[in-house]
């Protein structure tokens, strides 16, 4: 198979990340059948789909809504789903025994080399695909949320996934406009979520310890490392911060008062932080300006509005 043989891609699940990637295929021209467990799931797939064309159409992406609508059937029924499609995209729910069955009904039904990619955003490809009778065929499709606006997907494997299936898989992914990067091994979390968990452990840790508030060490990413992130990754940045490079910045970094040792280091996540935070955060959104809002809904808006933003400057909206 080669990338123009793909054509029709199948969804599975069409919640907050199913229901992105749908748009996102159907807006790129591709055939999506999205497969969800019960009518009253699809009622609600077809609700976060069409409310994110609108927000597309509003912010001039989708120019003919009803032309992107056309591309997309739904079905509870796994086999009309996947039978005759080139590309599967799972984004059911984040438990393995769920992945597991789903991609032993795939198999069932789908044909043998069409390529399989998960959406999920820790379980490692390994053991979802344990069972799998053409794991040669599967790789993690992991987006960030939401798929349909954030470029990035990072794309995993196991010692089973055939070269030529990453390879097409990437390139796909790259034809509907993702940056794609490709992990050397499975690893839980893959790469962003790793990271991103590394700031939040931190983050939690200032507040618990009472360095700061929660709106404050929110307010010092957003307006400190997050906006130079949104230009450059950190090794970047870094090599921009010394006359040196990169190279300069670890020897001062190595020299200076050793910070190692006083990040967090704890190993769950201390369960009342979710209490502590809530609060806090109920107040930010109370003191939100109308603008940005003052529930999910509107602030999720304002969110997307100022991601397009960012996305226009990179040239990728
Ligand atoms: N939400 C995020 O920020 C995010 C980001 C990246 C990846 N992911 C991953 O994407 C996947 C989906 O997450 P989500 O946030 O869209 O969840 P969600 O709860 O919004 O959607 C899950 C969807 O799966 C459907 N579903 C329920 N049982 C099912 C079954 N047995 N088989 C198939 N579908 C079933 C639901 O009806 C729903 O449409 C998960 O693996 C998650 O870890 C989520």
């Amino acid at each position: 198979m080669t990338l123009n043989d793909i054509k029709k891609v199948a969804g599975i699940g069409g919640g907050v990340i199913g229901g992105s990637w749908a748009v996102l295929f159907a807006m790129k021209g591709l055939k999506v059948t999205l497969f969800d467990i019960n009518d009253d799931c699809i009622a609600a797939d077809k609700k976060t789909i069409e409310t994110n064309i609108d927000f597309l159409v509003e912010n001039g992406a989708i120019k003919d809504k009803n032309a992107v609508l056309a591309n997309i059937s739904y079905t509870t029924s796994m086999e009309e789903a996947v039978k005759d499609a080139q590309f599967i995209q799972e984004s059911g729910p984040e438990r393995l025994n769920i992945k597991q069955d789903n991609l032993a009904k795939i198999e069932e039904f789908a044909p043998a080399d069409a390529i399989f990619a998960t959406s999920a955003s820790g379980l490692p490809l390994g053991e979802i695909t344990a069972n799998a009778v053409h794991p040669e065929r599967c790789v993690g499709g992991h987006p960030y949320n939401p798929p349909h606006l954030i470029p990035l997907v990072e794309i995993t494997k196991t010692e089973k996934t055939d070269p030529k299936v990453v390879e097409l898989a990437k390139e796909f992914y790259q034809s509907i406009g993702k940056e794609a990067v490709v992990l050397h091994k499975d690893c839980p979390g893959y790469i962003c979520n790793r990271l991103q968990l590394a700031v939040f452990r931190e983050a939690i840790d200032l507040v618990k310890r009472g360095v700061c508030s929660v709106e404050d060490v929110d307010k010092a990413l957003t307006f400190g490392p997050g906006i130079r992130w949104a230009i450059f990754g950190h090794n970047m940045i870094m090599q921009l911060g010394n006359k040196d490079g990169i190279s300069g910045m670890i020897d001062m970094l190595g020299g200076g008062y050793n910070l190692c040792a006083d990040i967090a280091a704890w190993d769950t996540i201390p369960a009342d932080y979710g209490k502590i935070a809530q609060e806090q955060v109920d107040e930010m959104m109370k003191n939100f300006s109308d603008e940005i809002g003052h529930d999910n809904a509107s602030i999720s808006k304002y969110r997307d509005k100022m991601l397009i933003e960012i996305l226009k400057l990179h040239g990728k909206f």
